[in-house]
């Protein structure tokens, strides 16, 4: 599946993709999973199911150990048989109103798998959109967030992660992920956050 929105930061990329996650070959993959760890449906139920039971058997040794994972933050597994090193288990926020921390709480999301990277010596990553299936967060607020997110984290940060792929599902999702890049490349290109 070839990458058909870039924008390029520095040393990084910041890759657009429409399709199935659990097919991109990176070095880590970002579930969006549950504070639980228990597995679901949607993206999480498709990374169980294409990469085995290994991963759940690592997810109950951590849930024994902590109780879970608070929303905002994630936790590390391998891969199984995914074509990666890790998975990132990212817990999202569920939507009520877009206050009491919930943008934090997304954007939360995003940069703790930045940090994760970061200290696993991971150089691609794949994200996907993180809260906006059954967690009901309205796609075009969640999508800036990822967006801005990301971008920003990539300009100040750049070792040892070299490229960035967020994986919409749908050509929907698609388009409104292309165009909040798109404004952003716009901003980048005027200098409006130089
Ligand atoms: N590849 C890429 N994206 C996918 C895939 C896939 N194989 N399957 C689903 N998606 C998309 C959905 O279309 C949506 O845009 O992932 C996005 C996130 O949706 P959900 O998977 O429903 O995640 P979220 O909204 O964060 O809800 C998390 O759902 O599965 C449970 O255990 C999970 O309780 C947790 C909750």
């Amino acid at each position: 599946m070839s990458s058909d929105f870039v924008i390029q930061l520095g040393p990084c990329q910041l890759q657009l993709l429409k399709g199935d996650i659990t097919g991109v070959a990176v070095d880590a993959i970002v579930n969006a999973a549950n504070a639980q760890l228990a597995g679901g449906g949607g993206v999480d139920g498709a990374i169980h199911r294409a990469g085995g039971p290994d991963i759940m058997r690592e997810l109950d040794e951590i849930r024994s150990r902590t109780g879970g994972c608070e929303t905002g933050s994630a936790v590390v597994t391998s891969a199984g048989r995914l074509p990666a090193r890790f998975v990132f288990h990212a817990v999202g926020p569920r939507y009520r109103d877009g206050q009491h921390g919930q943008p934090e709480q997304l954007a939360s999301c995003y940069t703790t798998c930045l940090t994760l990277a970061a200290e696993h010596d991971v150089k691609t990553i794949s994200f996907p959109s993180i809260s906006t299936g059954i967690y009901g967060y309205p796609l075009e607020e969640a999508a800036e967030i990822a967006v801005k997110t990301l971008a920003n984290w990539l300009r100040n940060h750049t070792e040892p992660v070299r490229i960035v792929k967020l994986v919409q599902f749908s050509d929907h999702d698609h388009d409104v992920y292309r165009r909040h890049a798109q404004n952003l490349r716009r901003e980048f290109a005027s200098g409006a956050h130089s």
